[in-house]
Order: C-alpha cells, then sequence, then structure tokens
C-alpha cells in the first residue's frame, strides 16, 4: 500500500531499514552481555593480578566499542522517520504529493495538531474578506497566540521539533484601477456640472452688462435672448449631469448645440479683435470658451460614459447622431405637437441658411470683421432654437414632453422666439410667426405641468 507520502518502494525501504535496525540492536546487546561477562569472569580469584588487570583493560575497552556501537545503531532505528523525511522534503526528493481529501489516510504515528485553537469546536474553520491592497500572515502551525493570524510561534515550534512550518501569507494587489477610477469618476462629474453652471452664469452676466450698455430695447432683448437661451441649455446640462443622464440623445444633442454657439462666439470674438481693438470686449471671451469646453467634455462623457469605457467613438456617435437629426427633420410627426414643434424647426433653420449666406456674402465682399460678428451672432442663435425646437419635436414624438427639461426647453424657446417677434414687429412674417410659435412653446410647457401634476 502506498504510504501518505508517497510511493510504496519508500515506505518498504523504510520499514526494511528499521528491521536492519532492530537486529544491529539485539546484536550489539548480545554483545554488552558477553562484555559485562567477560569482566566479571577477569576479577574470578585463580588469575594473577597481573594478568586479571589486561583482562580488565580489555573488557573495558571492549564495553566502550560495544556502547558507542549500541548508541550509533539506535540512532540509526530513530534517525530514518525524521532525518529521512525531513532530509527529503527539504531536498524536494521525496515525492510528497498533495491528494485529494478523498485519498487522505493518515501518516504512521499522526496524531492530533491542534492543541490550542478553539478546542471545544468540532472544526475550526475561518473565512476572511480581504480588501484590496491588505496583506495578512495566517497561522499554519496551530500554536498562534493570535490565530489565525500569525504571532512567530512556529519558529519556536521548528525549533524545538526539528519542523518546517511556516505561514500562509495573503496580499490582495491594490486594485490601482478601481478605486482611482470611483474617485476620478467622482471628480469628473463635480468638473462637469460646475462647468455647465460657471457657463451659465458667465452667459447670465454677460447678458445682464450687455443691457447695461445698450438698454433694455428689442434689438437688445433681441442679442441677449440667444445669451440667455445659452445659459438656460447649461443649466439643464448640469441637471443632466447631477442625474448621469448625458448619455441620452437629447442632451449630446444640447451638448453639440452648445459647443457650435460657443465656438461661433470665439470666432466672433477673433474677428472683432482682427477689425481692432474693442475696448471692455475681452471678457466676451469667456462665456464661448467656458460653453465650448464644457460642452465638448459633457457631450464627451455622454458618449463614453463617466470613467471613458465606452466602446464608441465620439466621431462615429457624431455621425449616427447627425444622420438621425436628418431623418428627424423629413419624418411624419406622430402628433400635432410635434407637426408644430417640426414647422418651428423648419423655419429657425430657414433663418440659420439665411443668416449663413449673408455671412459668406459678407465675407466675400471684404466687410469688417465687426459686421461679421454681428450675423454670426443671429446664426448661432437660430442655429440654437432650431436644435431647441427639434428637441422638443422628438420628444412630442416620444410622448415625452412631460419631462423637466422638456418644460423647462419649452418656456426657454418661447422667450426666444417672443424677443425675435418683439424685434422684427408682429406684423413681419418672421415676427409673427415667431410670436406664434412663441405662444404654441409657452401652451405646451404650461400643459406640461398640468399634466404632470394630474398624474
Ligand atoms: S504562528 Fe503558526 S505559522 Fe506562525
Amino acid at each position: 500500500m502506498e504510504s501518505r507520502f508517497g510511493h510504496g518502494s519508500d515506505a518498504r525501504n523504510l520499514s526494511r531499514l528499521q528491521a536492519d535496525t532492530m537486529m544491529t540492536l539485539e546484536l550489539r546487546a548480545f554483545m554488552l552481555g558477553g562484555t559485562a561477562r567477560n569482566l566479571m569472569h577477569s576479577s574470578s580469584p585463580g588469575k594473577t593480578s597481573e594478568s586479571k588487570m589486561k583482562l580488565q583493560l580489555r573488557g573495558l575497552a571492549l564495553l566502550a566499542v560495544n556502547l558507542l556501537s549500541a548508541a550509533r545503531a539506535s540512532h540509526a532505528f530513530l534517525a530514518p522517520l525524521a532525518s529521512k523525511r525531513l532530509g527529503a522534503i527539504k531536498s524536494n526528493k521525496f515525492p510528497i504529493r498533495l491528494r485529494a481529501a478523498s485519498d487522505y489516510e493518515p501518516i504512521d504515528g499522526e496524531k492530533r495538531i491542534n492543541f490550542k485553537v478553539d478546542l471545544n469546536q468540532a472544526k475550526v474553520a475561518t473565512s476572511v474578506d480581504l480588501p484590496s491592497g491588505e496583506k495578512k500572515v495566517y497561522c499554519r502551525c496551530w500554536h498562534s497566540g493570535r490565530f489565525p493570524i500569525c504571532d512567530g510561534t512556529h519558529l519556536k515550534h521548528n525549533a524545538a521539533c526539528n519542523d518546517n512550518v511556516g505561514p500562509l501569507i495573503i496580499s490582495v494587489p491594490k486594485d490601482k484601477k478601481l478605486k482611482p477610477k470611483k474617485d476620478k469618476v467622482e471628480g469628473r462629474k463635480k468638473r462637469v456640472l460646475w462647468g455647465y453652471r460657471a457657463t451659465a452664469i458667465a452667459y447670465l452676466f454677460y447678458s445682464q452688462r450687455y443691457f447695461t450698455v445698450k438698454g433694455i430695447q428689442p434689438f437688445a432683448i433681441q442679442v441677449t435672448s440667444g445669451y440667455v437661451l445659452a445659459a438656460g441649455l447649461a443649466y439643464i446640462l448640469a441637471s443632466a449631469a447631477q442625474g448621469d443622464r448625458l448619455g441620452s440623445d437629447t442632451y449630446k444633442r444640447l451638448n453639440l448645440v452648445l459647443v457650435e454657439f460657443g465656438l461661433i462666439g470665439i470666432l466672433g470674438w477673433g474677428l472683432v479683435k482682427l477689425g481692432g481693438t474693442v475696448p471692455g470686449f475681452a471678457p466676451l471671451l469667456i462665456p464661448p470658451i467656458l460653453a465650448t469646453v464644457h460642452g465638448v467634455k459633457g457631450y464627451g462623457y455622454g458618449v463614453l460614459g463617466w470613467d471613458k469605457s465606452g466602446d464608441t467613438s465620439m466621431i462615429g456617435d457624431f455621425c449616427k447622431g447627425v444622420k438621425g437629426t436628418m431623418q428627424g427633420y423629413f419624418s411624419v410627426p406622430k402628433s400635432i405637437k410635434a407637426a408644430g414643434y417640426l414647422a418651428a424647426t423648419w423655419m429657425m433653420t430657414a433663418l440659420k441658411l439665411t443668416k449663413l449666406v449673408e455671412i459668406i456674402q459678407l465675407v466675400v465682399g471684404g466687410a469688417n470683421g465687426l459686421t461679421i460678428f454681428t450675423r454670426l451672432s443671429r446664426f448661432a442663435r437660430y442655429a440654437m432654437l432650431s436644435m431647441a425646437l427639434y428637441t422638443l419635436k422628438d420628444a412630442a414624438d416620444r410622448g415625452r414632453l412631460e419631462g423637466t427639461t422638456f418644460i423647462e426647453l419649452n418656456f426657454m424657446t418661447s422667450a426666444v422666439l417672443a424677443a425675435l417677434s418683439s424685434f422684427a414687429g408682429i406684423a413681419n412674417p418672421v415676427g409673427g410667426t415667431a410670436a406664434i410659435f412663441s405662444a404654441f412653446s409657452a401652451f405646451n410647457g404650461i400643459l406640461s405641468i398640468l399634466k404632470k401634476r394630474k398624474s
């Protein structure tokens, strides 16, 4: 039968060695007996004192030799179990194999291991959850005073018992990605949130400055309505960022609108700057820069997620979004409301394209930067308004107009359309149509609030 320590041949060799040692011991015992008899015989009467002396000396020498042999033989009997196993273990030659629990057989002379820990329990099992980055040293010798944690008692046990047991050291590598990732995500969220808020405050501040300089009149109202709408979009996006909703098509679209408005603002600033310094013009650059930076960030996080683990590229998503929006522009509206918003979107898109044509003509005609800037501002305002109206059309198609974002968008677009109407005049086709759409948006906003309250 195979021993738990290894092959049957090793076990048989060990038994043979022990049997040989027994025989050696018996032989030595016999020889010791003989030597003792010789000594006794040497002291018997009838011998001369000289020959007695010689006999006694020879007997003592024989006794010493035999005692030495007996000691060696007994060592040879005891040593194999310990030294052969230990030596083999140390040299790794002894074929120790870890067996399945079903193959367990006690080793010859195997005894209890645990004399210390929870002796009143049938089984001492320990379960530990180690957090990331933790390292623990667990006792395997069952002698630790702080079981299951190793307290170094195994060193004393090894020295006393010629053993080689040691602790189990477990270290859980620090998850370098997870925790910093969580912190990073929170940091990104906060920065984007405050970025949107800063954008909204900057545009509102600039609107107030504009009114202070130009006074409250239709032209100033129309110009500032664009800044107010940009501030409103930034406010809506801040709420979306807080609620982890930047990934929806609505907020991705609004982010792109904000970026477009910001970029046109920067371009206009550059054009005016090229045409000569305008006193106090530099602060104008702050709101569009904030809008562009945070719009791009918000759009990016919307596409890739806060941890940037999304598998869609921003360009791929942008192309997909443009394609979807173009389809939406020409799709049949699913309700009267959606049809109204689509009509308003087309009107603002037409105005936007008109301004684009004007800008091209001005650039070709070599107009100054300030003139181009005024057309660019209107283009940006109409572009933003058309996208806001398209977003409402999309929400109407999906039956989502009762959402807070869309209620807010309704009132914002209504205000900007009213400003346009007041500037163009109610009798003007553009002004009159803008007034109708303004009333339409405001009415839908109020209706959505009432519906929301009812439900
Ligand atoms: S005290 Fe038991 S392994 Fe260290």
